[in-house]
């Protein structure tokens, strides 16, 4: 009998002890596993990726119908559509970095205001680009609201496209009509 109660005692001391120092609480893992990923976090930065923001030289420009549409697409197309990216801050810090970086590589892929002498969309494209409102993308207006254009800039900045690849068209231009009549063209 009171062997039992003396062990019962001293197993219920023990698991006291245990649960202060030997055993890890829930909130000493969460604290270590913060850290931790403070840790990686830091260390990932050092990686050499995503952070070469050299730009290539500007080799062709179009010329701009007037300033107000130059203007816009400085502001909303530029530091993606170009070879006169402005880096935010934000585009140092890993992983952003590499999405950043990626993003600016496939639009100068898509579409170059600076490398006028090449291959760029054809202007169909970009009026279904445009009129989809998908340009600029989202995550760019969050972080730039003045790239987030009006329903009016948008139309002042279709309608000098449009008279850019009608008066100076880039080198070459890809993706001709697809299949299909394509008689009207309405916006
Ligand atoms: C934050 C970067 C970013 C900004 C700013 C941006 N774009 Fe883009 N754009 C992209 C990316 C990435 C692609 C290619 C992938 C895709 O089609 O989604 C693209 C594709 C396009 C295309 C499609 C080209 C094709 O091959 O069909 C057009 C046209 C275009 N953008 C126009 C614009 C215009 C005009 C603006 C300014 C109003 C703009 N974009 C602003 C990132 C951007």
């Amino acid at each position: 009998m009171a062997t039992n109660a003396e062990s019962a005692g001293s197993s219920h001391e023990s698991e006291h002890r245990s649960g202060k120092g030997g055993r890890w609480s829930a909130g000493r893992i969460a604290l270590v596993a913060v850290a931790s990923l403070i840790v990686l976090f830091l260390l990932v930065q050092l990686l050499p990726f995503g952070r070469d923001h050299s730009s290539p030289p500007v080799t062709a420009e179009p010329a701009w119908p007037n300033l107000e549409a130059q203007v816009i697409a400085r502001k909303a197309c530029y530091d993606c559509h170009s070879n006169e990216t402005n880096w935010p801050w934000y585009s140092n810090i890993v992983p952003i970095s590499l999405w950043v970086s990626h993003d600016v590589d496939e639009a100068r892929d898509a579409l170059n205001f600076s490398e006028w002498d090449r291959s760029q969309p054809s202007i169909d494209e970009v009026r279904e680009t445009l009129g989809e409102g998908s340009m600029p993308p989202g995550y760019y207006e969050f972080f730039h609201s003045a790239a987030k254009l009006t329903e009016e800039e948008q139309q002042q900045l279709l309608s000098a496209l449009e008279q850019m690849w009608a008066t100076d068209p880039p080198a070459s231009t890809t993706g001709d009509a697809e299949s299909g009549e394509t008689g009207d063209t309405e916006g």
